[in-house]
């Protein structure tokens, strides 16, 4: 059995870390976005009778987010199979992309139907909550509100398929300690000033102009201190014409909203061509469609 998936990368247009939970992760408010930007994966697999899972992927990642998705599936399936993942990698990695997550989650919706069964959707949003914090979101795509670790997810109403320009400078940051360095404390407050702006962008993003809303990130003030290149590109894509410029997730990668396509590949000219992509955003129904 064969075939080939594309994997998504995703923006957060807005990124709140309230504070430090006993678990050991962080109190979040977010809004994901699915954007075009995806690896392909090729996925092969033959029934056998010892497991073995193999991945090709150009380039060297530890922890292969991949290989543990592919083991709770076939271990779920009680199957033994030999499968071999080809990942064509064009998001890159440790950038806030979601590059692994979305990975992750390919093989957690590809696989079962691979093999001629399927799982519950239930069963699915638990292995992807194991894999990662942002893995349960690539399990739907489109614009979604993520709560607590950022796995309780909702959805959003679809915004238009904006333009952007995501700029990707190769600097990696650590997640953890981009946390660690927020210092948050682990008290928590329903009435914090951040919930309530976040409230205001969750109701009015629909029928606003993104433009318009006080999108923010938490981790930008804490990561452009650490990293003032990023700041830089920040501002270029400001003095380009980006309408709203964000960093996405705990970074590294900025990302610009411009008012069309041509205005995204005019301001991609000024950025090094292996470090910038045009996108578009994706809609949760081309999500979908994409998966079919
Ligand atoms: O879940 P994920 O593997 O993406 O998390 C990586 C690290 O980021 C966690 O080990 C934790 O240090 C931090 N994190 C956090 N709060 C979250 C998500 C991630 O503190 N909501």
């Amino acid at each position: 059995m064969r075939t080939t998936v594309r994997s998504f990368a995703k923006l957060n247009l807005d990124l709140r870390v309230l504070h430090k939970r006993s678990d050991g992760f962080h109190e979040l408010r977010t809004i994901f976005q699915t954007i075009s930007l995806h690896d392909a994966i090729r996925i092969e697999l033959d029934f056998a009778k010892r497991t073995q899972i193999d991945v090709s992927i150009p380039i060297e990642i530890e922890d292969n987010i991949v290989v543990r998705a592919a083991k709770l599936i076939l271990d779920e399936l009680k199957l033994r199979a030999w499968v071999r993942f080809f990942i064509d990698k064009r998001i890159p990695l440790g950038a806030g992309l979601g590059g692994g997550s979305s990975n992750a989650a390919s093989v957690l919706l590809a696989l079962p139907v691979l093999a001629g069964k399927s799982l519950p959707p239930e069963t699915l949003f638990r292995f992807a909550k194991i894999l990662g914090s942002d893995v349960p979101f690539f399990l739907h795509g489109g614009t979604a509100l993520g709560l607590g670790r950022g796995t309780e997810l909702y959805p959003l109403p679809d915004l238009p398929a904006h333009h952007a320009l995501v700029v990707s400078t190769g600097i990696h940051v650590s997640t953890p300690e981009a946390y660690r360095s927020l210092e948050r404390s682990l008290t928590s407050s329903d009435d914090s000033p951040i919930l309530r702006e976040f409230q205001t962008i969750a109701w009015t993003l629909n029928g606003s102009r993104l433009e318009q809303l006080p999108l923010k990130n938490d981790f930008e003030e804490v990561v452009f201190r650490i990293h003032p290149q990023l700041a830089a590109v920040s501002r270029k894509l400001r003095r380009l014409g980006a309408k709203l410029v964000r960093m996405t997730g705990s970074g590294s990668a900025v990302f610009g909203v411009f008012s069309s396509g041509e205005a995204v590949r005019q301001a991609a000219r000024s950025f090094p061509a292996e470090g910038a992509f045009p996108v578009r955003f994706l809609t949760r129904s081309q999500y979908r469609r994409a998966w079919k």
